[in-house]
């Protein structure tokens, strides 16, 4: 049986259409989720949009449309953006869908049943914008302290989750599971908050309606931050487990979320799962935020980078291979339009581009495309060749960490020495005289196989480009790197085209 592995992205709420910030969780879900299948993993890949709570609530009214009109029009932005963006998810959980309303409603009454929740009366104040509760003493000029806007005083009836009882034990799990939230700096920020001392957690409203029912007592919705984290549980189909779902995927799960929630996912959703009595994730790992040359993202700025038109202007994998690379997962990042432009032309047009082409063609120049045998090696192919097993082991490592960039940067190791390779060798000069026929056969061998073994790793960041590389070489179909990563796979007298350029330079 196959190891399993859950992966989540936060959903993403409806009031707004998708931008590169959404874009950049879901598609490092992606990438972990192809690579993960990759190395023969069952996976369940989820991600979805979060319909309920004041928020939407306020933005559909402004419209003047229903709460579920908005969600359904917006819900279908998101859809269409990870068609586009080629994101392989194996589910999309709406929490306005039966499934969900259900489960949540069953989480709230096992929790009820411990005794973990008590009516009682909230007074202080709330942040829309964050869906967020707040003392008095913890505003900041009476605002937000997390987005600094305005918050608004609240005084009504509302139930209460007793969070505080879970202290000692979510600090003891935090302390006991060093990975349980990622990166390290995070953990200890959410360390010091706990330590702080945790608050019971208001969790219904009565001042409006748009949410599920608190189950027997229909003047209180639940609250949405209650209602959005259950949805890692019932898009599994909890409570029920009639595919089997549950019991495979939870806990097996990373989930992955941007630095702005990480309280209500390292704290608020794993008292929760204490009190339901439900095992907690593995790992919960906080991304940075991208600003836009050096600014906030804002709708007042109309600032917000639109990934469609991104993708439109430069390409899918373009874009793909531009968030991971550019900025190391967990800290913040800027977006600018010429650092794109340069990643495509230099590390996509001239390294990788230039080496599938230039071997390829070289391939069909010298062999007419049939692959030769590697009769002749010398130690600069050894030295070459050995690159590949101690670099592949550093790649692995690097995604099981997230360290997604990193893993980007030991792939293109490998990408500067082969085109090095190329240089040093020199198959033109070779090619001038018949008796080095055995060795540019082997230098040709190498080249090609060293391209195969970049395009397979290569493929979980940019699927399109592993596939024509793939195609290239006339290799069967498959999403496996199991077996497929080590040296020599290739057969001698294999069929290779001469690839078309992958990547167009980008003039500015
Ligand atoms: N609905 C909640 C999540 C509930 S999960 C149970 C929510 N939604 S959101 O739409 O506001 O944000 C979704 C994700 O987008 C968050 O992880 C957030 O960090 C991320 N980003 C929003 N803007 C971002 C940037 N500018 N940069 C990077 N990620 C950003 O929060």
């Amino acid at each position: 049986m196959s190891q399993r592995f859950y992966i989540t992205t936060p959903i993403f709420y409806v009031n707004d259409v998708p931008h590169i910030g959404h874009a950049y969780t879901t598609l490092a879900c992606d990438v972990m989720a192809r690579y993960k299948r990759a190395r023969g993993f069952d996976v369940a890949f989820l991600t979805g949009t979060d319909e309920h709570g004041q928020k939407v609530e306020k933005a559909a009214l402004a419209n003047g449309e229903t709460p579920l009109e908005l969600a359904d029009r917006v819900v279908k932005r998101f859809q269409s953006l990870w068609e586009k963006l080629n994101i392989s998810n194996t589910d999309f959980i709406r929490t306005t869908q039966e499934r969900h309303k259900k489960g949540v409603q069953h989480f709230f009454r096992e929790v009820q049943a411990k005794g973990d929740i008590y009516l009682g009366e909230y007074e202080d104040w709330y942040c829309t914008p964050c869906e967020t509760f707040w003392t008095e003493k913890q505003l900041m000029d009476n605002c937000c302290p997390d987005c600094g806007r305005p918050t608004e005083k609240i005084k009504e009836s509302s139930y209460f989750f007793r969070m505080s009882k879970y202290q000692d034990q979510l600090v003891r799990h935090i302390e006991e599971n060093p990975d349980f939230i990622q990166p390290r700096s995070r953990r200890n920020e959410i360390l010091n908050f706990i330590k702080d001392g945790l608050r019971d957690l208001s969790i219904s409203r009565t001042s409006f309606s748009w949410g599920i029912p608190v189950p027997g007592d229909e003047a209180h919705v639940i609250y949405v931050w209650f209602d959005a984290l259950t949805n890692y549980l019932t898009a599994l189909g909890y409570p029920q487990d009639e595919s089997g779902d549950l019991a495979a995927f939870w806990p097996a799960c990373t989930h992955i979320i941007g630095k702005d929630i990480t309280r209500f996912h390292t704290v608020y959703w794993p008292t929760f799962l204490m009190a339901a009595g439900l095992p907690l994730p593995q790992k919960v790992f906080a991304h940075g935020w991208w600003t836009v040359e050096g600014k906030k993202m804002s709708k007042s700025l109309q600032n917000a980078i639109e990934p469609n038109m991104l993708i439109d202007k430069y390409g899918v994998d373009q874009v793909r291979y531009f968030l991971m690379r550019e900025v190391p997962f967990g800290l913040d990042g800027d977006f600018s339009h010429s650092a794109l432009v340069h990643r495509i032309n230099s590390d996509l047009a001239n390294d990788l581009g230039n080496l599938v082409s230039r071997s390829t063609a070289m391939l069909s120049k010298y062999f007419g495309g049939a692959l030769p045998a590697a009769n002749s090696q010398t130690d600069v192919d050894d030295n070459f060749i050995a690159r590949f097993p101690a670099a592949i082991a550093t790649f692995d490592q690097q995604m099981e960490d997230l360290a997604f960039n990193k893993a980007l940067q030991t792939l293109w190791s490998l990408v500067s020495a082969a085109n090095k390779y190329i240089d040093d060798s020199a198959p033109w000069a070779l090619a001038k005289d018949e008796s080095n026929r055995e060795r540019l056969g082997s230098v040709m061998y190498n080249l090609i196989e060293a391209v195969r073994l970049i395009g397979l790793l290569v493929t979980p960041f940019m699927p399109d480009t592993g596939e024509k590389i793939r195609k290239t070489l006339s290799l069967p179909e498959t999403d496996s790197i199991q077996g497929q990563d080590r040296w020599g796979v290739l057969i001698p007298g294999a069929h290779i085209e001469k690839a078309t350029p992958l990547f167009p330079r980008i003039e500015s």
